[in-house]
């Protein structure tokens, strides 16, 4: 069994990803900002596995530095790092102030990139260990100024992380979802699949490491008709979406 610590595990993904993983009795290390969530977390899952649970801000160095060291301390090292938290924009990003804009570059960007600097240390001397990196199906294609922006980047990194870290063994993963239905796309009148689907193809993705899994599949389609016809995406988008508001604003993203 794995020692899985786990960002954003307080609701949506990270919450149902750690609840598969529990019933397949992975040891589990808990992160977020709201530890009266985690803890309710802790409870549920305890019964099953042995769950740590951190209050932990991805946006601030020393809180992942901390998060590293406590996991390893507690469970004598750390086999799987999925850095899922992410927060939207709710605005047009342009009306957005300047340090909110900020926040969701240091959340989804720099976040898991200093995460993983973090992390490395504890993987690296054994030679062993896996990144997983939760980014976006607006990581492929364009959709929000800001969002995309961090999603993009956070696929670029892990796809030389991938490479960067292929000789000492240590596997890097990328997750790709399309709209899951979390707080993070409350209100969005889409139909979406749960948190839950999200979860168990994650869960997967621990027990056997991939490149990259799109989550549902059929965003597949998408991804590669926006690579081959990025014109008539273009069109498409401009003539029946509006997704100005990003995917932390579904009200604004929605068939026009
Ligand atoms: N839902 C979708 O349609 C969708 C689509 C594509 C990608 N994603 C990605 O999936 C990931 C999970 O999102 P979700 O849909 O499950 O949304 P969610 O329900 O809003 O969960 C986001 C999680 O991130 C945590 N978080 C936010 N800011 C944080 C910070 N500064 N430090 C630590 N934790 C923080 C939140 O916990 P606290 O508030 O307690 O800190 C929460 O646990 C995100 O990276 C998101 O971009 C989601």
């Amino acid at each position: 069994m794995s020692v899985v610590v786990i960002t954003g595990a307080s609701s949506g993904i990270g919450e149902a990803t750690a609840r598969v993983l529990a019933e397949k009795g992975h040891k589990l290390v808990l992160a977020a900002r709201r530890i009266d969530r985690l803890e309710a977390l802790e409870r549920e899952l305890s019964p099953r596995t042995e769950v740590l649970t951190v209050r932990a801000d991805v946006a601030r160095p020393e809180d992942v530095e901390g998060l590293a060291r406590m996991a390893a301390e507690r469970f004598g090292g750390i086999d799987v790092w999925i850095n899922n938290a992410g927060v939207g924009h709710s605005l047009p990003w342009w009306e957005e102030e300047t340090q909110a804009l900020r926040r969701v570059v240091d959340v989804n960007l720099t976040g898991p990139i200093l995460a993983t600097k973090a992390v490395l240390p504890y993987m690296l001397p054994k030679r062993r260990g896996h990144i997983i990196n939760v980014a976006s199906v607006a990581g492929h294609v364009g959709t929000t100024g800001v969002y995309s922006a961090t999603k993009f980047g956070l696929r670029g990194h892990t796809e030389a992380l991938r490479r960067e870290l292929l000789p000492y063994g240590i596997r890097v993963s990328l997750v790709t979802p399309g709209f899951i239905r979390t707080e993070l796309t409350k209100g969005n009148p889409m139909r979406m699949p749960s948190a839950e689907v999200a979860g168990r193809v994650i869960a997967r993705l621990v027990e056997r490491p991939r490149r990259e899994v799109v989550v549902p599949g059929w965003y597949r389609v998408v991804i590669s008709f926006n690579h081959w016809f990025p014109g008539l995406t273009d069109w498409i988008t401009s003539r029946f979406l509006r997704t100005e508001g990003g995917v932390g604003q579904p009200r604004r993203l929605r068939l026009r």
